[in-house]
């Protein structure tokens, strides 16, 4: 039977794949307000800069490729029951060879009807513009958790957490709730490992937390030795 290997990534598990995470010097909250992007209030107001937003994103984020950090967790299957949490919308963990990935935050290459949150459409790098609904004439928007909304994944992210024999956390400033939360739901036996250039601020409840202060790759690299047993 394969350990459980929970995987909870952030925005910097992507930043080697060329994509902007949000809080770092240049990040994308630099340079966009998230009260005009990534709020209801913000669709409501100009729905056109947030799709202007997200159709940039979606474009970049189709273009970009997996890193060697993806990819190592795409291997760690072969070794593990691999289950990965991303806050990310990007589909690089996918595209890597991931086959246990839940998208805690929505995902870039699926829009929805305003009316009908069930009513999801894959679009790959398209953009969207007003006026395009969906078959229920819903206006299409992205498919996208933004602030102030539910997190429909929560609870299933939570028992995944509850059940990780070993817990890893890349590339996230674990500032976001829910999403931050779920590192309670690991049990405090569980072996944890940040992977981060800067550490996160955040402050573990539990002691067997080792910091890896390293990007994804080369952490993810050292890590993957020191699971398998040759590192
Ligand atoms: N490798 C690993 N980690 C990195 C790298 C890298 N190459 N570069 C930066 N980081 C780290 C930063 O140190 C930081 O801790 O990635 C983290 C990025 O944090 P944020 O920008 O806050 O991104 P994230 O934690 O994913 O944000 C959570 O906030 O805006 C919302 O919905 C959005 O899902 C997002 C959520």
């Amino acid at each position: 039977m394969k350990k459980k290997l929970v995987v909870l990534t952030g925005a910097g598990m992507s930043a080697e794949s060329g994509l902007k995470t949000f809080r770092d010097t240049n990040g994308l909250w630099e340079n966009y307000k998230i009260e005009d992007v990534a709020t209801p209030e913000g669709w409501n107001k100009n729905p056109q800069i947030v799709l202007d937003f997200y159709n940039e994103r979606r474009k970049q984020a189709a273009h970009a490729q997996p890193n060697r950090g993806h990819k190592i967790l795409a291997e760690m299957e072969e070794y593990f029951d691999v289950q990965i949490v991303t806050q990310n919308v990007d589909g690089l963990h996918e595209k890597a060879g991931s086959t246990n990935v839940l998208h805690l935050h929505g995902e870039l290459s699926k829009v929805r009807s305003v009316k009908n949150e069930d009513l999801i459409y894959e679009i790959g790098a398209k953009s969207i513009e007003l006026g395009e609904t969906a078959e229920d004439g819903g206006q299409l928007r992205p498919h996208i958790v933004w602030f102030g909304e539910m997190v429909p994944m929560i609870e299933i992210a939570a028992d995944i957490c509850l059940n990780a024999e070993i817990f890893i956390v890349v590339g996230t400033s674990l500032q976001v709730y829910p999403a931050a939360g779920l590192v309670g739901y690991v049990g405090h036996e569980v072996q944890k490992y940040v992977v981060d250039p800067s550490l996160p601020s955040y402050s573990f409840s539990t002691n067997n937390v080792e910091f890896i202060q390293k990007t994804a790759v080369e952490g993810l690299q050292e890590l993957k030795e020191r699971l398998l047993g040759n590192g």
